[in-house]
């Protein structure tokens, strides 16, 4: 399995944006990561169409896009049409989630489901076989930089497992509280792609934190 590293774009100096941008485009940085949040599924309101466009202007990897958002059917073309490679929608806000995901793909997008800390797991089931990315939420979503929910080693190990039997392209996304103290524990239970915002943007060299993060991951690969 391809272990990514997904900085997250919330805990950049949005007054020095292009420099941040510029600084992953060139580190060992897999992804960006774009958190949307609405003020109404989660208790904060971050950035929207005009802050990703910009990002997309000077990105030169793919973004994975975290709606934080109620009812984000409405909006997954307009996503997708500001540069999205992955939309991510959360489980808790999807009425008619297997809609919703037929949607992302149909605007050309890889589909991925959210699951906040209390969500089980197994409610996946019989959409996992139509994702292509699942991401475990390790802290209440909302904010950067909150401390890393232990259960969710848990929450990866049973994911992992639900996955191989049904669908084992799966990518298993965490998000939340992810640094380099957790990250050998995080890939052992079974996650792939790791989201980190203040262990990178908090470090004294964020470009070395990344490698840090990337490097440790190939360790463990080829052991
Ligand atoms: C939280 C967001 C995360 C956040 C992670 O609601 O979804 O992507 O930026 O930040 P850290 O890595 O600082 O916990
Ligand atoms: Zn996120």
């Amino acid at each position: 399995m391809k272990h990514l590293i997904a900085p997250s774009v919330l805990s950049a100096d949005f007054a020095n944006l292009k420099r941040d941008i510029e600084m992953i485009n060139a580190s060992e940085a897999d992804w960006f990561h774009v958190d949307v949040m609405d003020g109404v599924f989660v208790p904060n309101i971050s950035f929207g169409f005009p802050v990703m466009e910009a990002i997309k202007k000077y990105a030169t990897k793919p973004l994975d896009v975290h709606l934080m958002i109620v009812n984000p059917d409405q909006y997954i073309e307009r996503f997708a049409e500001a540069g999205a490679s992955v939309i991510t929608v959360h489980y808790e806000v999807c009425t008619h989630l297997h809609r919703t995901v037929q949607a992302i793909h149909a605007a050309g997008c890889k589909a991925g489901v959210a699951i906040n800390p209390h969500t089980p797991v197994s409610l996946l089931k019989d959409i996992l076989v139509d994702l292509d990315m699942v991401l475990v939420m390790s802290v209440n979503p909302g904010f950067g930089g909150q401390k890393f929910i232990p259960n969710t080693l848990n929450k990866l190990r049973e994911l992992r497992a639900m996955a191989l039997a049904i669908n084992p392209n799966l990518l298993i996304e965490v998000d939340g509280g992810v640094g380099i103290q957790n990250l050998a524990d995080l890939i052992e239970a079974g996650a792939g792609v790791f989201v980190a915002g203040n262990a990178i943007f908090g470090a004294a060299s964020p470009t070395a934190m990344i490698s840090e993060l990337k490097q440790l991951n190939a360790q463990l690969k080829s052991s």
